[in-house]
């Protein structure tokens, strides 16, 4: 019986084309290219395409500070980020770019569709501008006084304090990011596409099945919230597509993005000769899937199937949403030297190691990951070293020194294969279901039965028997089997050594439908070594790299500091006499879930407070217990979204890990007052 053929094609978020590659971007590349070579292993038609996501006015901006022209900017950063991804194995069919003809011509052709059948709407709207620089300015490039809480120097958006989502206008002090002027309110004609006439083919849509059960909720609620059409223009400068018949007004770069995926296609079709509308019509029997971050689920879960719809193409066939990375239990850093560039870290270790990390990590859920350095190093040497390339190196030497590199003719214990072979459908299932945590672990378990096996028959002593050369050849022949389908199963995941291991075995490259032939009387090649141990002084001096490439990047300077933050207004001596210092004790310090910088304090100043304080980027929890400090006593207690704060902590520093905020000890008792 012949396996229905699948035609699929599946899609990463596309980076931005203004920074470099991350270890953080890799757990999604890492994740859909091991989903793809999975599927190609099976014999389906699949395709992996992306590209640079180009446009927008962040990367307009790094142009001109860079003084080249968006095109020079996107065309180096291209070039970087496809190195990177080579470097990691991730092996796209197609890598293009948003700003690309067929982007335009696909752009174009989507949005007059939907607006030649009433879904696009225009209305005047009012936003911050920048009357120097004269031009409209992102959210994020406006900066200013929280109107809830006052916290300084907060992003156009929202709080990064007490977590209040605002407009930009609502700020106090706003300040342009780009040129330091006050931002004007300014009116502008802008267009909508309007996600409400979609919204039962999106409520259909979303349960057939297309998404993630937490996602899925998470769409449940902005139903619930009632949806709102959606901003698709901004006005010029801006660098991107000019909308069709409205001079001045260009594509919003999130709707052109999601399209890019559409174009990076269209591009490996009229290079090939694949047919687009095969895989892309409304009716075609394809199957579409994006692999993306949790934080970009409302242009991929609600916008983009709307617009398709809209557009008569075909919607996903599924979403498949994953969390962050954290690095040793935290967000990476710069100062820590954990926020590691892909180029960074392929300049120390090997990147099959991550590869494999990464997949002992994921599962089909939008859970966040940790790459916790010493684990990796643990993990790595134990499974992979220890376990996989243990079973060949124990095997091999005798095979070449005593037999001329040839197999025997038959194994010795065929049930031990047969279970190997048995778990293929198993190993399968959890690859296609994303559960690669399951699957390392299902494989890793069969390693350790191999070298069960080879412990238990002991060829080492069998090679020192007289007229046991038979023996010896079977015990041998058997573990190279064994660890043969075992790279079969590793493939997805480890391409380069499944590589290096067809070579040493002699063998045509391995596939999922030739798991069970086995080899026999068949010569293989002299074995080298497919994989060596991680280093602690590679992660080391990764890590000390990835500190100074970042340190290398400009410092703000003291005066650009307070010309960004001035002096406040004048107070009083009675005004400060107001404010009641006191040593206080740390009894306890937590993490705060869903808080990026907040950590929770509770104080002892003769009674006991709680305290949120934002000192997460300077100090671990542990560090600061017992410690003493000084805070604020008498003011206010404040309702923040993670609960009631009961005074403020004195903290002084430039910010990210230089942020002090304790007392030395000597003679200081809590509660005593501070003059
Ligand atoms: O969030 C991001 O990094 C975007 N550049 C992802 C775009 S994905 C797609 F829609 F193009
Ligand atoms: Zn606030």
């Amino acid at each position: 019986m012949t396996k229905k053929q699948r035609k699929i094609l599946v899609t990463s978020a596309l980076p931005y084309a203004n920074g470099p590659i991350h270890l953080g971007h890799l757990v999604e590349y890492i994740q859909t290219d091991i989903w793809v070579r999975f599927q190609k292993m099976r014999g389906h038609s699949c395709y992996y395409v992306c590209a640079d996501d180009a446009h927008g006015t962040p990367i307009m901006l790094r142009a001109q500070q860079e003084g080249i022209t968006p095109e020079q900017l996107i065309e180096q950063v291209s070039k970087e980020h496809q190195r990177d991804f080579a470097g990691f194995s991730v092996g796209f069919d197609n890598y293009h770019s948003t700003h690309s003809p067929e982007n335009k011509e696909l752009a174009e052709a989507i949005y007059l569709k939907l607006r030649d059948e009433g879904h696009i709407d225009r209305r005047v709207i009012n936003q911050a501008y920048d009357p120097e620089k004269e031009m409209f300015l992102p959210d994020r490039f406006v900066r200013g006084e929280c109107p809830k809480c006052g916290a300084a120097d907060q992003p156009g958006d929202n709080c990064d304090v007490c977590g209040t989502t605002y407009d930009p206008l609502e700020l106090k002090n706003p300040v342009s990011v780009i040129s330091g002027a006050t931002p004007i309110k300014k009116d502008s004609e802008h267009f909508f596409f309007k996600v409400t006439d979609f919204e039962d083919m999106l409520k259909d849509w979303m349960k057939a099945g297309h998404l993630q059960p937490a996602i899925a909720n998470k769409l449940e609620e902005w139903f619930e919230i009632g949806l709102n059409d959606w901003d698709i223009s901004r006005d010029k400068p801006y660098f991107g597509f000019e909308i069709p018949d409205a001079p001045g007004k260009y594509f919003y770069v999130w709707l052109d993005a999601p399209i890019g995926y559409f174009a990076s296609f269209k591009n490996l079709c009229d290079r090939t000769g694949l047919d687009f509308d095969e895989y892309l019509a409304a009716d075609s029997d394809a199957e579409l899937y994006h692999f993306i971050g949790k934080d970009i689920i409302r242009f991929h879960g609600l916008f983009w199937p709307a617009l398709l719809s809209g557009a008569g193409m075909k919607t996903p066939t599924a979403i498949f949403a994953h969390g962050f990375l954290t690095v040793n239990g935290q967000k990476m850093s710069k100062s820590r030297g954990t926020f590691i560039k892909a180029e960074t870290y392929l300049n120390h270790l090997n990147p099959e190691y991550l590869r494999y990390y990464f997949a002992g990590k994921l599962g089909s859920g939008i859970d966040d990951i940790d790459l916790s350095l010493e684990d990796f190093q643990r993990r790595v040497n134990s499974d992979l070293v220890g376990k996989v390339v243990n079973i060949a190196s124990r095997c091999a030497g005798f095979i070449t020194k005593r037999f001329d590199g040839k197999l025997g003719s038959e194994i010795e214990n065929p049930d031990l294969i047969q279970a190997i072979i048995d778990a293929g459908e198993s190993i399968g299932q959890s690859y296609k279901d994303r559960e690669y945590s399951r699957a390392m672990r299902e494989i890793m378990i069969l390693a350790d039965q191999v070298n069960q096996y080879i412990d238990d028959r002991k060829p080492w002593v069998v090679a020192k028997q007289e007229g046991a050369d038979a023996e010896l050849q079977t015990i041998c022949t058997t573990g190279l089997n064994g660890f043969r389908i075992l790279l079969s199963y590793l493939k997805p995941v480890l391409p380069v050594m499944a590589e290096k291991a067809e070579a040493f075995l002699n063998i045509d490259p391995l596939n999922w439908d030739s798991i069970d032939q086995l080899l026999l009387d068949h010569e293989i090649n002299k074995f080298k070594p497919l994989m060596t141990r991680v280093e602690e002084k590679a992660i080391k001096a990764m890590i000390e790299d990835s500190k100074q490439t970042m340190e290398n990047t400009p410092q703000k300077t003291v005066s650009a500091m307070l010309e960004k933050d001035p002096i406040a207004e004048e107070i009083s001596f009675d005004d400060f006499a107001k404010i009641d210092l006191r040593i206080a004790k740390i009894v306890k310090a937590e993490h705060v879930e869903g808080a990026d910088k907040l950590l929770r304090l509770t104080l002892d100043i003769g009674e006991e407070r709680n305290v949120f304080a934002g000192i997460k980027s300077a100090y671990q929890p542990e560090d600061l217990e017992g410690k003493l400090t000084v805070m604020v006593a008498n003011l206010a207690p404040r309702k923040m979204r993670f609960g009631l704060s009961e005074g403020m902590v004195l903290a002084a520093g430039p910010g990210g890990k230089d942020l002090f905020v304790l007392h030395p000890d000597e003679g200081a008792q809590p509660g005593m007052r501070v003059k």
